[in-house]
């Protein structure tokens, strides 16, 4: 008998949730912090390429990925082969104190995959704001600088310093009292909302003049700042995406006035757009690059990866961390890695496009549709009230992502108002369809609505 998980399409046995799934989120109710944000009732038991098979029995088409992170799919035999493999010979050992060959080893692959032909260095971490606390330290300590340049929209991650940069949603950072203090936010090019009528190729000229007219002159000079960080497409944010120029351009004050260029790439990375990076699409290379997420499948895994004139400024106990680079971690990214490189990048910027064309008349054929946007698989629809006005309809997404689950096809929001893509880069086309179809009927639902 194939397994559940095993076939390629959902199958709904029941109304949701099912009764084990109704008893598990009583009992997460009643033990677990309440600060999670779920959005439908979801209890996952097992998952196999993009299936996910509830604690009921129902199996889900799985357009989440568990946030953009499951990207060879869920328990792929490559990943899990080397993940029990390297749990029977060592476990841990702490990179901070001690050597393991693998270490090395996924450093060499992971630097290599960024753009530049200067020599890098890799720092492994456990999280994505861990990377981003990381890079963060490490600019200040390399440029004996301490400001930083965020933008509004981007998401970097909850700890303190990370959460000093995000400004997303004020509810994440509403109630922690004072963060990290020289630490400015500039608005983030979004062509559908961009206050001058650019096009997506142009948008943001104007940020850039208040970063250098206003931001330079009037609050910190330069010469103080450390850094500039920003996802080259927002992820929790909304799945925006900067233009080429834009990015080039904050490359090349960058590089005038000597402040580092930190690409967060911690969703937008490791093939989800086709490339190993979503910078490289702009050609842009960062003195800094942020990842986690995708890297191992599952498995916690940061990394940030410099050049090694920057990397090599800091000194022995300066940094450190002792499960980050955790051996099962990376015998999971270093298969994860390969399977990006030998299949997953190229079939996300196949599937990427599969889907683009088919969802490009969306905004026609939709009258809540406002925008369709992204690259690869890496795909955001941003729900509207009224195309004209572009007022934003939370609800309308809200009531789009249950709908879909219901349906059998899992996808989150991101933003006030878009509905997000992130499937594992495994998928087929008759998976694409299925993800489709589903969204096209919960979408002219929610149309009725309004
Ligand atoms: C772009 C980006 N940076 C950083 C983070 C933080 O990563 P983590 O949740 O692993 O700490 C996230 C998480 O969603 C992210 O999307």
């Amino acid at each position: 008998m194939i397994a559940a998980t095993e076939t390629k399409l959902p199958r709904l046995l029941m109304q949701l949730p099912g009764p084990k799934a109704k008893h598990v989120i009583e009992q997460d109710a009643k033990f677990m912090s309440p600060s999670f944000t779920r959005d439908y009732p979801l209890v996952a038991k097992r998952g196999h390429g993009a299936i996910v098979e509830d604690v009921d029995g129902n199996t889900f088409l799985d357009f989440a990925a568990g946030i953009a992170v499951c990207s060879t799919g869920h328990c792929h035999p490559r990943v899990v082969e080397a993940i029990q493999k390297q749990a029977a010979e060592l476990i841990h050992m702490s990179g901070t104190d001690f050597y393991y060959e693998s270490l090395p080893q996924l450093a060499e692959k992971l630097v290599n995959t960024v753009p530049g032909s200067d020599a890098k260095k890799a720092f492994f971490t456990n999280s994505g704001a861990e990377a981003i606390e990381g890079a963060m330290k490490l600019a200040r300590y390399a440029t004996k600088r301490d400001k930083f340049i965020a933008f509004y929209g981007c998401f970097h991650g909850r700890t303190m310093g990370a959460l000093s940069l995000t400004a997303s949603k004020s509810t994440q950072r509403k109630g922690f009292g004072a963060l990290l203090a020289g630490v400015e936010h500039i608005p983030y090019p979004n062509a559908y909302r961009c206050a001058h009528d650019h096009t997506a190729e142009t948008c943001g000229a104007e940020i850039l003049e208040t970063l250098e007219r206003q931001i330079f002159k009037r609050l910190f000079d330069p010469e103080e700042v450390a850094a500039i960080v920003i996802e080259p497409i927002q992820g929790e944010g909304g799945y925006v995406t900067a233009p080429k120029f834009f990015l080039q351009e904050l490359q090349r004050i960058c590089r005038r006035h000597g402040i580092l260029f930190i690409l967060d790439e911690v969703q937008s990375g490791m093939g989800r757009t086709g490339k190993w990076w979503a910078s490289e699409h702009a050609g842009v290379e960062p003195d800094i690059l942020c990842s986690a997420k995708g890297i191992a499948s599952g498995m916690p895994l940061g990394a940030f990866v410099a050049r090694a004139s920057i990397m090599n400024t800091w000194k022995p106990g300066s940094h450190g961390t002792t499960f980050g680079g955790n051996p099962v971690c990376i015998a999971a990214a270093l298969a994860t890695m390969d399977l990006i490189e030998t299949q997953y990048k190229e079939n996300a910027r196949r599937m990427g496009d599969y889907l683009f064309s088919k969802m490009a008349d969306w905004t026609k054929k939709f009258k809540i549709v406002g925008d369709v946007r992204g690259r690869g698989l890496m795909i955001g629809v941003e729900i509207v009230r009224d195309q004209r006005t572009k007022e934003e309809a939370p609800d309308l997404r809200n009531a789009i992502v249950d709908a879909a689950f219901h349906k059998g096809l899992l996808v989150l929001g991101a933003g006030a108002n878009t509905v997000r893509l992130s499937p594992p880069l495994l998928i087929d086309e008759e998976q694409a369809d299925f993800a489709l179809q589903t969204l096209e009927t919960c979408i002219r639902e929610a149309e009725k609505k309004v």
